[in-house]
């Protein structure tokens, strides 16, 4: 009998994970489960528990190198159903960790409600943003969250605010391996002023980012104070290439993946690009994706 038996609808056997990433690039998952309802998700993480399946939790992969062997176990996408939901209610939102963080920063400036209009051109999802602390040299995420809500790995649900919540640069005190939603607190503002801001930082990444490629967007954390991708590229490293893997020209904190392509030569051109930083500037670069090896 199949560990999953009776889930056939949310369940999928050696799935190739490279479709669900930026980078296009990485092996199966042993199980890829995309569950409809928090019920769904309860009942997978029971069933991995029980049979020792270790559970791995994905976003929309825009911050996500997946090595080529893929990954042992099961990988959980919150995408469908009641994960992709956003409620509006005055000016609070409550945004399921699937739904598309793009999309509900539209839905915001629509709506005349700013707060996360310094979000625009981050991909991903709103589980992603909120885990990693989603943002930019305008601003991120975590200033407009009142409280999430968590399942902890027994599937147990409970919720943080405010008070207890630490958003930090690229990180929050969140150890619960599920964020179902969050409450975020947006003010009703001019939408003109809101549009402003959108394009403005629109513009911003137009001309800083190569955001026509495949790419992962800044690898690595800025250490503080200082900017990795001027440290890459004061150490002459743009354009370094390992196989199909690239710094980016336009943007040395890119690293964008060409024709043939895999992630052992992004994960080597980390390494590459980490060594000679760390020659010449005595300074240890943090990657800020996820990888998965
Ligand atoms: N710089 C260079 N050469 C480069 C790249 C940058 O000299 O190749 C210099 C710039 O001229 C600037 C400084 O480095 O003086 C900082 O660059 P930038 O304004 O592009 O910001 P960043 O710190 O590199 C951060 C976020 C980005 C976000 C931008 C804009 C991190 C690691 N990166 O980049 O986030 O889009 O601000 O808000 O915090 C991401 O998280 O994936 C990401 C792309």
């Amino acid at each position: 009998m199949s560990i999953f038996n009776g889930l056939d609808e949310i369940v999928e056997r050696d799935h190739p994970l490279a479709s669900h990433t930026w980078y296009r690039l990485g092996g199966p998952a042993d199980y890829f489960i995309r569950p409809r309802t928090v019920d769904d998700l309860v009942e997978v993480i029971r069933r991995c528990n029980e049979n020792h399946v270790r559970l791995h939790v994905m976003g929309f992969g825009s911050n996500l190198l997946v090595s080529d062997e893929g990954v042992r176990g099961a990988v959980v996408k919150l995408e469908e159903g009641q994960f992709a939901q956003t409620e509006f209610e005055g000016e609070q939102v409550t945004a399921w960790a699937g739904a598309q963080l793009s999309q509900l920063v539209l839905d915001c400036v629509e709506k005349g409600l700013s707060g996360i209009e310094v979000l625009t051109g981050i991909p991903g999802s709103v589980g992603g943003a909120i885990k990693m602390n989603a943002g930019g040299r305008f601003g991120d995420i975590g200033s407009a969250v009142e409280s999430v809500t968590l399942l902890d790995s027994q599937g147990g649900l409970f919720e943080k605010s405010k008070p207890e919540l630490i958003f930090d640069y690229r990180s929050v005190n969140i150890r619960a391996p599920f964020i179902l939603n969050a409450k975020l607190k947006l003010t009703q503002a001019d939408p003109e002023q809101i549009m402003r801001t959108v394009k403005e930082s629109w513009v911003y990444k137009k001309n800083t980012q190569p955001l026509n490629t495949r790419n992962c967007g800044c690898i690595f954390k800025n250490p503080e104070g200082t900017s990795a991708g001027a440290l890459i590229d004061r150490a002459g490293l743009k354009g370094l290439q390992v196989g199909g893997a690239a710094v980016s020209d336009k943007h040395a904190n890119f690293i964008v993946a060409g024709d043939g392509c895999t992630s052992r030569d992004i994960m080597r051109l980390i390494s590459a690009v980490q060594q000679r930083v760390r020659e010449q500037f005595e300074i240890e670069l943090d990657p800020e994706i996820e990888i998965w090896k």
